[in-house]
């Protein structure tokens, strides 16, 4: 279980998020929606350590998280696939699927069986086996995006964070991956999700948050969220 209280993060004196509560049960899928800007790169980024929080706890597991560096977020569970194409790319698709398991090769983490999830998430990600020994910066943009959130997986976490998966794909591949997270779900792998696609997100969520503007605006049950006519206005309608 990820819990976030009163969480306050931002860039040097510009504050982003003004206080949210955000709370991940085990085995749930959690979507967090919201405009261009509204603060949710920046939540994942305070949830895994690449920016101090100014104030608010984050906990995962019961332990204190908040102010720890990414690391040792990452040793206690914590996968993120973070937003845009952030693979290794002068490294092999296979070498940045092991170096996801990182912490379990070194002992930080329980090892469990790195050599069948990692022949599970090629069976997951069947494009990535087609390029196991491509070098992972030759791959196309979705390839990548596929890539980074295998590698996530890969430490094999008690909670993944998914920063719009889909950005960037094609039609074809966007509901590929919405296939793979609802799997990962019926797996029991706990999620939060931020989507551009807010209806497909509320659609494999069970839960979901709007943020707007840094502060959390409403929530609910996903299949509430989806009926929420101020929803529907300002993020189901039209394109999404
Ligand atoms: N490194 C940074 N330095 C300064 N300001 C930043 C930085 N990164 C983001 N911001 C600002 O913080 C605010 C929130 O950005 P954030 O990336 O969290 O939004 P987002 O909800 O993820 O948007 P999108 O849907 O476009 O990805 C924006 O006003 C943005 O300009
Ligand atoms: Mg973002």
């Amino acid at each position: 279980m990820l819990s976030i209280k009163n969480l306050e993060a931002g860039y040097g004196k510009v504050k982003v998020l003004h206080g949210i509560s955000i709370e991940v049960p085990n085995g749930q899928v959690i979507t967090l929606i919201g405009s261009n800007g509204a603060g949710k790169t920046t939540t994942m980024r305070a949830i895994t350590g690449m920016i101090k929080p100014t104030a608010g706890e984050i906990t995962l597991s019961g332990k204190r998280i908040d102010g720890s560096d990414s690391y040792t977020i990452a040793r206690l569970g914590l996968a993120h696939s973070p937003e845009g194409r952030r693979v290794f790319s002068t490294m092999s698709v296979t070498d940045n699927l092991l170096l996801g398991a990182f912490p379990r090769l070194t002992g930080s983490r329980p090892k469990g069986d790195v050599q069948g999830d990692l022949d599970r998430a090629m069976d997951l990600f069947p494009r990535l086996k087609e390029r196991r020994n491509q070098l992972a910066g030759t791959l196309s943009g979705g390839e990548q995006q596929m890539l980074a959130m295998a590698r996530a997986v890969m430490l094999n976490p008690e909670i993944v964070l998914l920063d719009e998966p889909s950005m960037g794909l094609a039609p074809i591949l966007v509901e590929e991956v919405f296939k793979i997270i609802s799997r990962l779900k019926s797996e029991g792998v706990t999620m939060l999700l931020v989507e551009q696609f807010a209806a497909a997100a509320l659609n494999v969520a069970d839960y979901g948050y709007v943020l707007e503007n840094g502060r959390i605006t409403a929530h609910g049950p996903a299949d509430k969220l989806k009926h929420d006519p101020a929803v529907i206005a300002a993020y189901l309608g039209g394109s999404h």
